[in-house]
């Protein structure tokens, strides 16, 4: 690198570094554009031809982004909702935007991925009708306004952002480990940056519940989780990535935190640009490595906050909580 290059790399680096530390600027769109300025070629446009990828809670928002740009990339897409209709709907303008599309590029899937049970009878089924799968894309997420609790009992977010996703991965570890370059990656917020571990409290029982602190707290988790499951599944070389997207537009926003929405709308981003970094994680060759935390096409710090530190005592003692939920004997 020439003295030019190596100033700009550097200028680059600091600035990025600038807009994660002030928050606002750097999770909006305003960070977005800044930070693609020094992103270097986007994968190809037929990255993904030939693969198959799964993406939960793709009806709308962040996922239904995420599904229209990895078919735009060539892969064949199951769109997985938990309400077949709008799953058809989302499957229908996504084939209508994109007139290169084949009807049989993107398909509806139907999971409940906070349901155990259902969780269970959708791996079953799927690993008997598809060969193979490339790509694991967990977006499905829920801020609840009071303390729900699932058929099986456990806490709404503790389910829907750990507990299903890590168990339909374990249940399709026999159709990702037939692809030569398997993904999976889980869709947290920065909002993580804000609550520890729950180590104690894994289900939010004591004190006061907080439908934004159960979900940053269980967006936390998935990056506590992510060094673990990229150990455990290493043996069939997947790879494994948490992110966040930054502040998007979405429905979920405008009716989860109406006055957020309000004070930041227009420097929110778009769905796509929300959706970008988990395209580049699934498409950018060689596969970035395993088991970290990632926005904007960049590896992030776990914590920001001394407070938020926890010990590999407390991960690890968490993780047998969640492996134990799910019913994973050897965890
Ligand atoms: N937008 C942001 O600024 C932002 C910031 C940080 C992180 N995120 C994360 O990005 C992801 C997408 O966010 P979004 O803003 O696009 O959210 P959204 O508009 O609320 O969409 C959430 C999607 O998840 C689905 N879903 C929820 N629970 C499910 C379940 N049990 N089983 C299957 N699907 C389920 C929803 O389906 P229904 O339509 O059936 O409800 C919907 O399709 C979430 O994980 C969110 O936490 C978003």
């Amino acid at each position: 690198m020439n003295v030019v290059g190596g100033m700009r790399s550097l200028l680059d680096t600091a600035l990025d570094r600038a807009l994660d530390l002030a928050i606002v600027p750097g999770y909006t769109s305003v960070g977005y554009r800044l930070r693609q300025t020094a992103w270097g070629e986007d994968p190809p446009p037929d990255a993904l031809r030939g693969q198959t990828a799964l993406v939960t809670g793709a009806n709308r928002g962040i996922g239904k982004a995420i599904a229209a740009g990895l078919a735009r990339l060539g892969a064949t897409v199951l769109l997985t909702v938990r309400d077949r209709e709008a799953g058809e709907r989302a499957r229908e303008e996504i084939i209508a935007d994109q007139p290169q599309f084949q009807p049989a590029d993107v398909l509806v899937e139907v999971c409940d991925v906070a349901n155990l049970d259902a969780v269970r009878a959708f791996a079953a089924d799927l690993t008997g009708r598809v060969r193979t799968l490339d790509l694991l894309i967990h977006n499905a997420g829920v801020l609840p306004a009071t303390r729900t609790e699932t058929d099986d009992g456990h806490e709404i977010t503790l389910a829907t952002h750990v507990l299903g996703p890590v168990l339909l991965t374990e249940r399709l570890l026999p159709i990702l480990a037939k692809s030569s370059d398997p993904r999976v990656i889980l869709m947290s917020s920065g909002g993580m940056y804000t609550q520890s571990l729950p180590a104690d409290d894994p289900e939010y029982l004591g004190g006061r519940y907080s439908g934004a602190t159960a979900y940053a707290r269980t967006k936390r988790l998935q990056v506590a989780l992510t060094p673990i499951l990229a150990r455990r599944w290493a043996n069939q070389h997947i790879s494994v990535y948490s992110m966040h997207p930054g502040w998007a537009d979405t429905p979920g926003v405008a009716t989860s935190l109406p006055g957020f929405r309000v004070l930041t709308r227009p420097a929110l981003r778009t769905p796509e640009e929300g959706a970008d970094t988990a395209l580049w994680l699934a498409a950018t060759r060689p596969a970035p490595p395993s088991g970290g935390f990632w926005h904007d096409r960049r590896p992030r710090p776990e914590h920001y906050l001394p407070l938020t530190r926890y010990s590999d005592r407390d991960r690890e003692r968490v993780w047998r909580y969640c492996a134990g939920a799910i019913g994973i004997e050897n965890p």
